[in-house]
């Protein structure tokens, strides 16, 4: 008969604690809590009575029937302190080109379980991550990281880096230079590479500024921006040739990306802003936070988007929580995120509220987002249209011909 499929854990321990000499009635306590458990859902966590654990955690859901006698631990200790600075001297200055992690870090931790998206978005091994700003493309690729680090065969790896490169900082500047600080920076990553037992993850955040379409740069382009393309593509194909090195890079402007570094992604995702089942578990996970520190005084949980699945009834704040979701798609994550704080910040008037009060004031706090956003959308085309109208009006006037000008406003 077929071994029934493990059930995933992972057990965060506290620095110090000696991984393997655990206490051995842990693996029992956590067999207890399971076997006494109906369904439990994908990254639920629990406490234990070992001092040495800071915290268990489930990978997948765990449904009724699932055999509970089959456990995969996956150990780890988090790494304190935040990321490292790397600097390289450059022209007597020092630029501040990547920072550096050791991973898993306790700065990520609870990251990956924080970011909600609608989909299988986390389960895919994503290289390129592109959308509008704000919809967690950076956070998504350091819980990614993170989660690689925690889950990863330790008997292959024993150390996993997070490499994360400034691409603005490889300009500013000493643009002339920029060639240089992109091979300066793909060595120190090398050099990491090189160590059969560390696992390199490279994050390139906002990759368009140094990978910027070539056939984009007109004439008058330095020739430098072209030089630094290359470089970038030349040190990418050389880092992946390592077993041992993920690449993930995220950008807002795909259309700006150089093909030949679109064409080096496996996988090419865009990552939206989040659909009205993800709004409402966003707003749901931040007032469970502010229920326990006792800012909502209502002790009664929402329930999540699959209990309601099966519910025959719904109180008023869900459907309140329903309709807000609804009215808050469109924002981004990292707006969706402020919602709860600019509620209380501007429409609370007291140190703790009820949980409907506190919901009415969400929506407020709504409203002004997205008329904010109106606002600046409209100065922003307002903007395009008056840089464009000056933009015509420059060529009108000049020596140019009235073909140049058109030519200049369809590549606009
Ligand atoms: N789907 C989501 N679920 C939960 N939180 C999210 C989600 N999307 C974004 N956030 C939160 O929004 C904040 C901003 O995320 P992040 O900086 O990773 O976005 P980004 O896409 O890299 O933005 P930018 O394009 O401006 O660099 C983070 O705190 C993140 O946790
Ligand atoms: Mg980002």
């Amino acid at each position: 008969m077929e071994a029934p499929k493990p059930i995933g854990i992972e057990i965060a321990y506290k620095k110090g604690a000696n991984k393997k000499t655990t206490n051995p009635d842990l693996e029992k306590q956590i067999q207890a809590i399971l076997a006494d458990s109906k369904a439990l859902p994908k990254d639920y966590s629990f406490a234990v009575t070992d001092p040495n654990v800071e915290r268990v955690t489930l990978c997948d859901e765990l449904l009724e029937r699932a055999p509970r006698s089959n456990l995969k631990i996956y150990s780890y200790t988090l790494h304190d302190g935040e990321g490292e600075q790397e600097t390289i001297e450059q022209g007597g200055d020092e630029v501040q080109i990547a920072n550096h992690w050791l991973l898993p870090a306790r700065e990520f931790h609870g990251l990956w379980d924080s970011l909600i998206y609608e989909d299988s978005l986390k389960e895919n091994l994503l290289v390129l991550l592109h959308g509008p700003p704000g919809t967690g493309k950076t956070s998504l690729c350091q819980a990614l990281a993170q989660k690689l680090a925690i889950r990863m065969n330790k008997s292959i790896y024993m150390h996993f880096h997070l490499f994360e490169i400034n691409s603005h900082s490889l300009f500013s500047k000493w643009f002339s230079e920029s060639g240089k600080l992109v091979q300066k920076v793909f060595g120190q990553i090398n050099e990491l590479c090189q160590d059969p037992t560390s696992m390199v993850c490279v994050l390139v955040d906002e990759v368009e500024s140094i990978a910027f379409a070539r056939e984009a740069i007109s004439n008058n382009e330095p020739s430098d921006s072209i030089r630094v393309v290359n470089a970038v593509l030349t040190q990418l194909d050389r880092i992946r040739r390592f077993p041992n090195v993920m690449v993930l890079a995220t950008s807002n402007l795909t259309g700006s990306i150089d093909l030949a570094f679109l064409d080096r992604a496996d996988i090419v995702q865009y990552v939206g802003p989040p659909t009205k089942e993800a709004i409402y578990e966003i707003y749901r996970s931040a007032i469970a936070n502010l229920q326990q520190v006792g800012i909502v005084t209502d002790r009664e949980e929402l329930p999540s988007r699959a209990e309601l699945a099966t519910a025959t009834s719904k109180g008023t704040a869900t459907s309140m929580l329903e309709t807000l979701a609804e009215q808050s798609v469109g924002l981004s994550g990292r707006s969706l995120r402020k919602v709860p704080f600019l509620a209380h910040a501007l429409h609370v008037q007291q140190d703790v509220t009820t949980m409907v009060k506190f919901l009415t004031a969400m929506r407020s706090a709504v409203r002004r987002m997205q008329a904010d956003k109106a606002m600046l959308g409209a100065k922003s085309d307002q903007v395009e249209v008056a840089a464009a109208a000056a933009a015509t009006s420059d060529l009108s006037g000049s020596n140019g011909s009235s073909a140049a000008a058109d030519e200049r406003s369809v590549s606009m």
